[in-house]
């Protein structure tokens, strides 16, 4: 079987490893691809923009690829699915309309309410002034969503009634007109990647990413800083609360909807003092630093279960199978990130890490004359597996350090809120 995966990113280049890890995928093509699945044995990039719909289709028939799997929001949004499937190919990732659960966030809270999922409260907006007078009714900490994809910078999280006022006023100067204005929930964030065929949604193992620059998560907020699976804070027992009041539930509402929802669900969750979960945010995609550290572990073949899906036959499929160890991954960033940074500085060090027996993800690299240089903020992944936290993470740790290129910034702390590390 061939393969195309869209995207650059760290999460694309994981996921080009993992399925040419199956017998059964001869090759890989990733289209636009970076650095890394360049590098890849048995995979190619293809030089196409992610939107260029047409031009994927037609590299589909061109190299006979019988599965998409779409890794970013952006292009499932703007209906890629939809255009792939027309044309009668194969495709793991929801279509326009499933993909709304990511892109509007009011889409999604409505969809919540109606199904009965556990979710901060909230309140909609479409004028200026009536948020500003709704938010002087309310007390801090509060928070303001923007409605639609805005790139990780459309949530913020206000600690005074003014602070909030202000990103109203300032989300309404940059056009975004539609908001939400949310409880503040307190607790641990983790991340809940599900697979689904539209029926049947089975949760991967969980994960806790790290959002923030700043070690003890501070600072500004990421795309994500590293990530750690299986996090212990979801206990099998919280899984099946997971699946059964949270999951299933809006998998139905989609279906009930009509939509026909085949790839990735994705529940950003905060677990409370007393162990209960509520919504945060839905994806419409695998998570990006969490599939580094989930893909790793899985001994499921990632295709039989990327195919269950697409051809809506996961209830069939066994049970998922695992390996159960710890995977860990830290991203190496430029220096300067998530502000400006500079691009085209060259890294060397990788095979070195490698040696000591972690695998390098990169997400912003590219090759220029022959050498890999930095070409984004989040510039590598490391990953290392390892039979227990402490020892994912010492190895993880001592790899890192053989890296170098300019300016690398690495959080040290990655699953520092991991109580029990052996
Ligand atoms: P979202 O894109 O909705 O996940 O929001 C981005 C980040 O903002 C989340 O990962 C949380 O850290 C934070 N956040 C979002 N909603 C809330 C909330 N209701 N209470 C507390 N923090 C939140
Ligand atoms: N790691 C957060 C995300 O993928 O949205």
């Amino acid at each position: 079987m061939k393969v195309i995966i869209v995207g650059n990113g760290g999460r694309e280049h994981t996921l080009a490893w993992k399925i040419l890890q199956s017998d059964s995928v001869e090759k890989v093509f990733c289209i636009p691809g970076n650095g890394g699945t360049a590098n890849l044995p048995n995979c190619q990039n293809i030089n196409l923009k992610m939107n260029d719909f047409d031009g994927i289709a037609q590299a589909c028939h061109h190299h006979q690829v019988s599965l998409v799997i779409v890794g970013p929001e952006l292009p499932l949004s703007q209906g890629i699915a939809d255009r792939l499937k027309e044309k009668n190919i194969p495709v793991f990732g929801p279509d326009k309309k499933g993909a709304q659960i990511e892109a509007s966030k009011s889409w999604a809270k409505q969809l919540m309410v109606e199904a009965g999922i556990p979710t901060a409260a909230s309140a909609g907006f479409t004028d200026k002034n009536a948020a500003i007078a709704y938010l002087k009714s309310k007390s801090a900490p509060i928070v303001v969503k923007a409605d639609g994809l805005a790139a990780g910078k459309g949530v913020i999280v206000a600690t005074t009634i003014e602070e909030a006022i202000k990103a109203v006023e300032n989300l309404f100067e940059n056009n975004y007109c539609q908001l939400l204005i949310e409880e503040f929930l307190e607790g641990e964030e983790v991340s809940i990647l599900a697979v689904t065929d539209g029926i049947t949604i089975r949760p991967l193992i969980p994960a806790q990413d790290h959002k923030r620059i700043g070690e003890g998560d501070t600072g500004k907020n990421t795309g994500g800083m590293g990530a750690y699976a299986p996090a212990p804070i979801v206990t099998p027992e919280l899984m099946k609360t997971i699946e059964t009041t949270i999951l299933q539930p809006t998998l139905d509402t989609l279906k009930k909807r009509g939509i026909d929802y085949r790839g990735i669900l994705y529940a950003g969750l905060m677990i409370d003092k007393q162990g209960k979960a509520k919504v945060l945010e839905f994806n419409c995609r695998f998570g990006d630093p969490e599939t580094q550290a989930v893909l790793p572990l899985l001994k499921t073949p990632l295709d039989e279960l990327i195919l269950a899906c697409v051809e809506q036959r996961l209830a069939q499929l066994p049970t998922i199978k695992w390996h159960s160890q710890t995977a860990i991954c830290v991203v190496a960033a430029s220096g300067g990130y998530p502000d400006v940074y500079a691009k085209g500085l060259s890294i060397t060090g990788i095979e070195s890490a490698e040696s000591i027996g972690v695998t390098v993800f990169h997400a912003g690299t590219d090759i220029q004359n022959n050498q890999l240089v930095t070409s984004g903020g989040r510039v590598l992944g490391v990953t290392a597996v390892g039979e227990n936290f402490a020892k994912a993470s010492s190895l993880v740790y001592e790899a890192i350090q053989e890296i170098k290129f300019e300016g690398i910034y690495y959080r040290q702390d990655i699953g520092h809120k991991v109580k029990n590390k052996a």
